[in-house]
């Protein structure tokens, strides 16, 4: 893994990387291998970028989007995290419909959803159990406890090994998502980080000792890339 730290000076800047950042790597995956495979975080901070991407005229047949979280509510409701991507970016884009792949919340059993999204994945990169598919991009946010995608701290999500997708837990609020071992098989991972009310996450997640079960974000250490992208306002207690 090589961690690259940037601090830019404001949200725009930020986003604006970020979007240089998901180009660059889109193209090194076309030249290598015809296909670029991103997911997404959900949350606020990555709305502008999904906004900015969504203005781009790209190879969308060859862009495959994934979600690394999704909050077990319908895809429909105000809460879904591909609600929010479809309506700031993939509904303007002419991308085909099976480029698009959500976590489904319609069994009304989060662990039978989560399995059914494994085996999904599985099929999709062409993988069997026990494996672990590179996307070639995990874009990932974090929250002010250190969490990142549905990874919350002390929830069991944390240890699970032997799986691609797993059920988070938030305050009891049942979540799917990507668990640390798949998000570490990526061959890049970046992190978009604005607002000072992450400063005290951050300090622990980049301190030399902290205890990771407490700010799980700092279980992310991918074989691939590791971008931190913060604006000054997150960043200025490091
Ligand atoms: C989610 C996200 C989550 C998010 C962080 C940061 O489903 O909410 O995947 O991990 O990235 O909570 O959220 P903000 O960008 O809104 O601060």
């Amino acid at each position: 893994m090589n961690k690259i730290i940037e601090v830019l000076p404001d949200k725009s800047a930020l986003i604006e990387r970020s979007q240089a950042i998901i180009l660059d790597k889109l193209d090194k995956a076309l030249e290598a291998r015809d296909k670029f495979t991103i997911a997404l975080s959900g949350g606020s901070t990555p709305k502008p970028l999904y906004e900015a991407l969504g203005k781009k005229s790209l190879p969308w047949s060859k862009i495959h989007i994934f979600w690394g979280d999704e909050r077990y509510v319908p895809a429909n409701h105000q809460d879904s995290n591909q609600l929010m991507a479809r309506q700031a970016w993939l509904d303007k884009i002419d991308i085909p419909g099976s480029n698009i792949h959500p976590m489904d919340t319609g069994a009304k059993n989060p662990q039978q959803d989560a399995e059914e999204h494994d085996r999904k994945l599985h099929e999709f990169f062409q993988t069997q159990p026990g494996e672990f598919p590179a996307f070639d991009l995990i874009l990932l946010g974090m929250g002010d406890d250190g969490h990142t995608a549905s990874l919350f701290p002390h929830t069991e999500a944390l240890s699970v090994k032997d799986s691609l997708v797993t059920v988070g837990n938030k305050d009891g609020e049942p979540r799917i998502t990507f668990t640390v071992p798949l998000i570490n098989q990526a061959r890049c991972v970046l992190f978009v980080v604005a607002g000072e009310n992450k400063r005290p996450a951050l300090k622990e997640v980049f301190a030399e000792q902290s205890d990771a079960m407490n700010y799980p974000s700092r279980l992310i250490q991918p074989q691939g890339q590791l971008f931190w992208l913060l604006d000054e306002s997150a960043a200025a207690d490091l």
